[in-house]
C-alpha cells in the first residue's frame, strides 16, 4: 500500500467577492433616421440645453462627421451613470502571530479503569512545546510520564482535554487519520522497544517507511546506523542483541522517517555512559541541525540536563518547569 506524504494543511478561504462587471455605457442611438440632413450627435439628457421658445432656431454648429465608428466609440464619460464597482474596503493587515507550538496539550486527564479500580494517571496537564525544542519529562515512577507521552504522540486518547499536533487537533480525527498523521510527523521510542523478532536490526529500522510506502534514504540510514553504533550489527535479529543495542535500534527506527517530533520514553535507560553520550549528542544534533522537536522521558538528571527545558510531573500534574536554555 502506498501512501502520500503528509501534505501541509492549507485552507484557502473561498473568495466570495462577486465580480461585478461595470455596466457598459452605450452610445445614444439616433431616434429616427433623417437621411436628407446630417444630424448632429444627440447629446445625453444631462447635457442638453434648454432651448428658449424662440421661433428662430439657433444656428446649429457645424455637424460633426457621422460615421459608424462614431456610434461605436466610447461616449464621453458620464460620471453619474457609470456604475463603477464600489472600492473594496481595505482589509486590515493581519497581526503577526507567533509560531504555533508543534505539540500542545490542554487540560489533559487520563483515567484507566473505572469504579474503585480507576486510576487517574493524569489530572489536568497543560503544556506547549515550540518547534525545534528539546524537552525532558521527569518524575517518580507512576507519576504519569509515559501516559503523557503516549497522549502527546497520539498513541492513546485522553479521557478529557485536547492534544494539538501543529494545527491539527487529534481529537477531531478518527483512528485512521491519527495513524496517518503519526506516520508522517511523529517518531517514538517506547519503553518496551517493540522490535520485530524475525527482522534484522536494519529491517526493523526501515520498517516504518516500508509500512508507509516511503522510499528509504540510504545515506540517512547509513548515518543513523553509524550514529547509534549499530552499523556492524545491522544484520542481527533482536534476540541476538543486548537490551542497550535493541534500544539503539529502536531509536534509529524512530528517526528514519525524519519526523517533525520525536518522543522517546527512557531512550538511554539501558545504556552505559559512553552510549548515553552518543545518543544524547545525536538527539541534540537532530534538534539543532534538522530542527526536530524532541521530547524524552528520563529518570537521569544528567540526561535531562541536555534538554532546553525539564517538565516535572508528580501524581499526574506538572509541579515545575525548569528552563535550561537561558542559563
Ligand atoms: N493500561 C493501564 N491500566 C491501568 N493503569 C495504568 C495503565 N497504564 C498506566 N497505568 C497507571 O497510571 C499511572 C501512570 O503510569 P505511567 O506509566 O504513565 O507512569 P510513569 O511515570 O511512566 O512511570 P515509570 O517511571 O515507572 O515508567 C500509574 O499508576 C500506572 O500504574
Ligand atoms: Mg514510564
Amino acid at each position: 500500500m502506498s501512501e502520500e506524504p503528509e501534505a501541509p494543511f492549507l485552507e484557502i478561504p473561498e473568495d466570495d467577492s462577486e465580480s461585478t462587471e461595470p455596466s457598459e455605457e452605450t452610445a445614444d442611438q439616433p431616434e429616427s433616421e433623417e437621411p436628407a440632413q446630417a444630424k448632429p450627435k444627440r447629446r445625453p439628457p444631462w447635457r442638453r440645453r434648454r432651448r428658449a421658445p424662440a421661433p428662430e432656431p439657433e444656428p446649429e454648429p457645424e455637424p460633426e462627421p457621422q460615421s459608424e465608428a462614431e456610434y461605436t466609440a466610447e461616449p464621453e464619460p458620464a460620471p453619474r451613470l457609470i456604475l463603477e464597482p464600489e472600492p473594496e474596503p481595505e482589509e486590515p493587515e493581519p497581526e503577526p502571530q507567533p509560531d504555533p507550538p508543534i505539540v500542545a496539550g490542554r487540560d489533559l486527564r487520563k483515567r484507566y479503569g473505572s469504579g474503585n479500580a480507576a486510576v487517574n494517571a493524569l489530572n489536568g496537564v497543560t503544556l506547549s512545546l515550540p518547534a525545534g525544542s528539546f524537552t525532558a519529562i521527569m518524575g517518580p515512577s507512576g507519576s504519569g510520564k509515559s501516559t503523557l507521552m503516549h497522549l502527546l504522540a497520539g498513541l492513546d486518547a485522553p479521557t478529557e482535554g485536547e492534544v494539538w499536533l501543529g494545527p491539527t487537533r487529534l481529537s477531531d480525527l478518527d483512528e485512521g487519520e491519527r495513524t496517518r498523521i503519526r506516520r508522517g510527523r511523529v517518531g517514538f521510542v517506547l519503553q518496551s522497544f517493540n522490535l520485530l523478532g524475525m527482522l534484522t536490526a536494519e529491517q526493523n529500522i526501515v520498517l516504518p517507511l516500508r509500512i508507509a510506502g516511503r522510499e528509504v534514504d540510504a545515506q540517512w540510514l547509513n548515518w543513523l546506523l553509524h550514529a547509534v553504533g549499530m552499523h556492524n550489527l545491522r544484520g542481527r535479529r533482536p534476540g541476538e542483541l543486548s537490551g542497550g543495542e535493541q534500544q539503539r535500534v529502536s531509536l534509529a527506527r524512530a528517526l528514519i522517517g525524519k519526523p517533525a517530533v520525536l518522543f522517546a520514553d527512557e531512550p538511554t535507560g539501558n545504556l552505559d555512559s559512553h552510549n548515553t553520550d552518543i545518543i544524547l549528542t545525536m538527539l541534540r544534533r537532530a534538534c539543532q541541525d534538522l530542527g526536530q522537536t524532541i521530547v524524552i522521558v528520563t529518570h537521569d538528571p544528567q540526561v535531562a540536563s541536555h534538554a532546553d527545558q525539564i517538565v516535572f510531573l508528580e501524581d499526574g500534574r506538572i509541579t515545575r518547569v525548569a528552563s535550561l536554555s537561558e542559563t
